[in-house]
């Protein structure tokens, strides 16, 4: 894999080759994911739900996101990597949202950045690719939002919610952005709008007509109980494979097997016990 570039999902779209998009928060995971093939990794708000234990995505700041960033980017090489900004760090004013885009860029090494909303926003996402910094849209269900949604509730349902959503999907490509996250729609719009815009979507909730898929790595290796979204593909269950390890380890400790003879060091200047 050569190094992935914001082009190269255009490209990829074009050539009809779906995307995989996943999240990472820190170093370790960053390296298995990428080793494993993903060419474009999110560094995600949901950071807060899954890894910090908050109800939402609201409390996240721009500090811990350049902190998850900073710790992905030194974990991968090649993987594209985008980061959210969170609540609050984009919506008060333009210049707020100038100045965190380019911090996350400079002081967590992000090669783009994503922003929830879309007409209402598209001003904003205007402002930040005239600083030469790649946008990512995020429409449909977007969490941030979830206090005025009352939950995280499929989004478009009707035509007059449905003809919305294309405005706002209409309104992120014509700013700027180079791809854009479709959250919990019906699978008909998803396919509606990826066939609308020419820069690629990428749906999660929103079934398969999208250009690419994001899930949050914690939902799809089976590590994240609280929420269980039905859209979600678990492919392994992590919970139980650490729990059966972790087990095993406080046995082992209670018992004397660990640590074995070839788990410490037998040389140096200590007396012989006894
Ligand atoms: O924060 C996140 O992980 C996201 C994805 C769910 C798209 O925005």
């Amino acid at each position: 894999m050569n190094k992935v570039t914001v082009c190269d999902l255009i490209k990829m779209k074009k050539d009809g080759k779906k995307i995989p998009v996943l999240t990472a928060y820190g170093y370790s995971m960053t390296k298995i994911v990428e080793g494993a093939g993903i060419p474009v990794i999110l560094v995600g708000d949901s950071v807060g739900m899954v890894e910090a234990g908050f109800e939402n995505t609201l409390p996240v700041t721009v500090e811990e996101m350049i902190y998850h960033t900073s710790s992905v980017v030194r974990g991968r090489k090649k993987a594209l990597v985008v980061t959210d900004m969170p609540f609050l760090s984009y919506q008060v004013s333009l210049t707020d949202a100038k100045k965190n885009a380019g911090r996350i860029m400079k002081e967590g090494g992000a090669e783009a950045v994503k922003v929830e909303g879309g007409v209402t926003i598209a001003d904003t996402i205007k402002a930040i690719v005239h600083m030469e910094i790649p946008v990512m849209g995020h429409i449909g269900l977007t969490p941030q939002s979830i206090h005025r949604m009352g939950g995280y509730k499929i989004q478009g349902k009707n035509r007059q919610e449905a003809e919305a959503i294309i405005r706002d999907a209409k309104a992120v490509e014509k700013a700027g952005a180079f791809a854009v996250i479709v959250e919990g729609v019906p699978a008909g719009l998803a396919r509606e709008i990826t066939k609308t815009l020419s820069i690629p979507t990428i749906g999660i909730g929103a079934g398969p007509y999208c250009d690419g898929q994001v899930l949050v790595i914690h939902d799809m290796l089976g590590l994240f109980e609280d929420i269980k979204p039905t859209y979600v593909k678990r492919y392994v269950d992590l919970s139980a494979i650490i729990t059966t390890a972790v087990r095993e380890y406080i046995d082992d400790v209670d018992k004397g097997r660990f640590p074995g003879k070839e788990h410490f060091y037998t040389t140096g200047s200590a007396k012989k016990p006894g």
